[in-house]
């Protein structure tokens, strides 16, 4: 069915290669590394398979998705990555004489209680996976096994990217990510693993209390067992973290803002010291952390394509933030704007005479056109074509659905006319 499958075979060949190395002995750290990836592989392919018996075609329209092919096609072909993903990591850990870690029992019930908080904490998942990825490969000893991983890691990324685009936000919102501990990992997503030992602690949770939609100079308050009074809240800071910051941008407690500049995902932390993280899972001064990390967007620049598959979004309502914990204030909702009219106005090329045609779609919301589509063919039109078609711009207010299928078909009977 899909074209993975010489892939797959590769992949298992190269683990079973280096682990039929009779004199190679492995660090406990890389079968760490690999049972970790596969209980989060395992917990993606859970909550992808969850959320598609759950949701049909009419509530992902319902979503503001301008079709519910988009979310329904993507989801289906990630779930199939994470579960080959999660087969391959457990082939390799039973190659490697490990065993994988079984018995997980897994809850999204809180995150499946309409589309769009699922694609909200879809979005989040493969934003925790890359960095939960990213972390972990500094655990390999192996370097054909980190290579391993870091082939996984990319698809993640391409996850990560959809599901930016599905939320309706930046596709791609940094020039890098965060790396992750695997503690740090499940101080965010150990909240839906119950009943296995995973062998390696959490963090403290951290929830962010305060509700969205967060963007530069949102004041951000937390919640956490481990925010009790015990240390005092003058020694208490957040750490804000995202892609390419050297350290962590260090605010007393109290007055934890969200920066300027940041687009897309942050982790927050809380310490009690002011002195900043590092950025980087081998020598960061993690003994300070008192809770966290928390994973918020904040969805700062609107992009076309986010508005093209759901241009009924509202982006600047309410986002999603997690800490370990989904209920509460942690997931708020998704409000959408007043419906949204799409503007197809056709007109012929000035520059290119009669050799070009251009069809623009335009979306508006109430007076401001908040994102332009064009469709271009340099196919030659017939002058019948263009004399019916281009007498002068014209302008038709159509819907949605209409819309893709107008664009489609003058870029088709442009190429036709064409020859
Ligand atoms: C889709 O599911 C909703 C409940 O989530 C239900 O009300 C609706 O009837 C279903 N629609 C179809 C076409 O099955
Ligand atoms: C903090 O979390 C606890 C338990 O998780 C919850 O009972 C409490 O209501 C939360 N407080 C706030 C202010 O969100
Ligand atoms: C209270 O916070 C302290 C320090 O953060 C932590 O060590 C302790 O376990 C917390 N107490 C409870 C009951 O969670
Ligand atoms: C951090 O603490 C040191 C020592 O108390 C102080 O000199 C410094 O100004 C503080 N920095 C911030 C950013 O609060
Ligand atoms: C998560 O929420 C559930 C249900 O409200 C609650 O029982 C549980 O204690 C919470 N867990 C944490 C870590 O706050
Ligand atoms: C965000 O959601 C919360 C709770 O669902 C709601 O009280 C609040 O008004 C919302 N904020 C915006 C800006 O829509
Ligand atoms: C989007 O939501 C915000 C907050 O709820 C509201 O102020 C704004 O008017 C909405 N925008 C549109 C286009 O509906």
């Amino acid at each position: 069915m899909y074209s993975l499958a010489p892939y797959i075979l590769l992949l298992w060949a190269g683990l079973f290669r280096v682990a039929a190395l009779p004199i190679r002995s492995y660090e406990s750290s890389d079968l760490v590394a690999l049972k970790f990836a596969n209980v989060l592989e395992q917990l993606e392919a859970q909550f992808y398979t969850q959320a598609l018996q759950i949701f049909n075609a009419s509530d992902f329209e319902a979503a503001g998705f301008v079709s519910s092919q988009l979310p329904l096609q993507e989801f289906q072909r990630i779930v199939a990555d994470e579960s080959t993903h999660a087969t391959t990591l457990e082939t390799a850990i039973l190659a490697l004489g490990g065993q994988t870690i079984t018995g997980c029992s897994f809850d999204f019930s809180s995150a499946l209680t309409d589309v769009a908080t699922m694609a909200a904490v879809a979005r989040l998942v493969e934003n925790v996976g890359v960095s939960a990825y990213l972390g972990a490969l500094s655990l390999f000893s192996d370097p054909v096994l980190a290579t391993a991983a870091a082939s996984i890691m990319t698809v993640e990324a391409r996850h990560q990217t959809v599901l930016n685009i599905l939320g309706g936000a930046t596709a791609i919102p940094q020039a890098f990510d965060v790396a992750l501990n695997p503690s740090e990992i499940l101080a965010i997503a150990g909240g839906f693993v119950s009943g296995c030992d995973l062998g390696i602690s959490a963090n403290p949770p951290l929830a962010v209390s305060s509700s969205g939609p967060f963007q530069a100079g949102s004041v951000l308050t937390f919640n956490s067992t481990a925010i009790n009074g015990t240390i005092p809240e003058d020694e208490l800071f957040c750490q804000i973290l995202a892609g390419g910051l050297p350290v962590s941008i260090s605010q007393p407690i109290c007055e934890c803002t969200v920066p300027q500049g940041i687009d897309g995902p942050m982790v927050v932390f809380v310490t009690n010291g002011n002195q900043s993280l590092t950025n980087d899972v081998r020598d960061a001064a993690t003994d300070t952390i008192v809770a966290g990390p928390a994973m918020i967007f904040a969805d700062t620049l609107q992009e076309s394509l986010g508005q093209l598959v759901r241009p009924g979004l509202n982006s600047t309502s309410n986002s999603t933030t997690m800490g370990s914990n989904l209920t509460g204030s942690s997931v708020s909702t998704t409000s959408f704007a007043a419906p949204t009219t799409v503007t197809l106005i056709s007109h012929l090329s000035s520059t290119s005479a009669l050799s070009s045609s251009v069809a623009t779609t335009s979306v508006t919301s109430g007076t401001s056109i908040v994102s332009t589509t064009t469709v271009a063919s340099t196919a030659a039109f017939s002058s019948a074509t263009t004399s019916t078609i281009f007498t002068g711009a014209t302008t038709t207010t159509i819907s949605l659905a209409q819309a893709s299928s107008i664009l489609a078909s003058a870029a088709s009977a442009a190429a036709t006319s064409g020859g």
